[in-house]
């Protein structure tokens, strides 16, 4: 039997027009959702956020072109910004998360403008960047991040790695319209980071680095969970089962006691953490050692 053959089902003309009727109702219904996800995302994405301008007042020496570029990975840029931009995530019908190459962006913003954005995470046009921990670095020391931007606008400028930007698709909107998504801006404290940095004794430092780079991942004394399927256990816990070369072992090579690999830890201790210093890594352990973990 032939395709043509079979009998062609009945329609009335008016079980017809309530197929159109439905039809077009479910369509207009998914137009108004559409629109309405995407007239309150927008209205996200555009947000004005006033924050003062302030500048830093750094003391009067300067770090080394070397030391910014070990601050820049110490404190974790690198890990999402690379040597010229990287993709932080690319999830489909989600979002391309692009975080644009420093070397290059570092001339479109004034000195101010930078610090704003680092530690407010408000960017130039006055929009909060999405991503950027700017709750952390809100604790940057004005010498630190004097030292970073130096670097940074010292430096030739590098070809972008690629040519795309950030890219909010249909569900990211749907999250930013439900209020999941994270704005820096909105997270950041208002703030009044240290001049210098704290080294009066090695547990300063310590609890100083940890709220500046560990904090964007960890708790000190409770487990921490993204949200989005990291889970980072208790630091100072952690910190008190390692011995200090032990620890300094995992922040070198992202090798775990009894040389387990940790995923996300080991490669971000790896590519950034690497680059603190012996005294910045033992007074990080000195610090959680200090922290007396609250009664289960
Ligand atoms: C977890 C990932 C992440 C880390 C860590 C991070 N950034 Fe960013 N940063 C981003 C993303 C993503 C954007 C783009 C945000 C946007 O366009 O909304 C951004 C934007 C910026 C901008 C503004 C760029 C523009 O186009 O306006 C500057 C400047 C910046 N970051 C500097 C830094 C510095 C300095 C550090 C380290 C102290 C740092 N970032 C660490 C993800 C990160
Ligand atoms: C980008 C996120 C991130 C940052 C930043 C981060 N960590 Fe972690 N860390 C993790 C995650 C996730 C785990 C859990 C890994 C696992 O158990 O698989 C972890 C685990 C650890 C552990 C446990 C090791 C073990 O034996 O299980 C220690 C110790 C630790 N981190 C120290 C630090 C210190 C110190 C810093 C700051 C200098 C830091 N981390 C910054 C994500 C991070």
């Amino acid at each position: 039997m032939s395709l043509q053959s079979l009998p062609k089902p009945v329609i009335g003309p008016r079980a017809q027009k309530l197929a159109l009727c439905f039809t077009g109702g479910v369509a207009a219904l998914i137009l108004i959702i559409v629109s309405a996800v995407y007239t309150a995302s927008e209205c996200e994405l555009q947000r004005h956020y006033d924050v003062n301008l302030v500048s830093l007042r750094p003391a009067t020496v300067i770090g080394s072109m070397a030391e910014g570029q070990r601050l820049i990975h110490a404190f974790g840029c690198n890990g999402c910004h690379r040597a010229n931009g990287g993709t932080v995530a690319d999830i489909p019908n989600v979002a391309r998360i692009v975080a644009p190459n420093l070397t290059r962006v570092v001339h479109d913003y004034s000195d101010d403008e930078f610090v704003r954005v680092v530690r407010a995470g408000v960017k130039r046009d006055g929009t909060s960047a999405l991503v950027m921990p700017s709750r952390e670095y809100a604790n940057i020391s004005d010498d630190d991040l004097a030292t970073m931007m130096n670097y940074l606008r010292h430096t030739p400028i590098l070809a972008d790695k690629q040519p795309v930007d950030t890219e909010i698709r249909f569900m990211g909107r749907v999250a930013i319209a439900a209020g999941k998504v994270p704005f820096s801006a909105k997270l950041a404290p208002p703030h009044l980071a240290p001049l210098h940095r704290p080294v009066a004794t090695p547990e300063a430092e310590g609890e100083h680095l940890v709220k500046a780079i560990c904090s964007h991942c960890h708790e000190v004394t409770a487990e921490h969970d993204d949200g989005w399927g990291t889970i980072a256990p208790p630091l100072a816990l952690m910190g008190q089962a390692y011995a200090p070369a032990d620890f300094r072992k995992l922040l070198r090579t992202g090798k775990a006691l009894g040389d387990r690999d940790l995923g996300l830890m080991s490669k971000i201790a790896r590519d950034d953490l690497t680059h603190m210093t012996d005294t910045e890594i033992d007074a990080i352990h000195a610090y959680l050692n200090s922290v007396e973990m609250p009664d289960e």
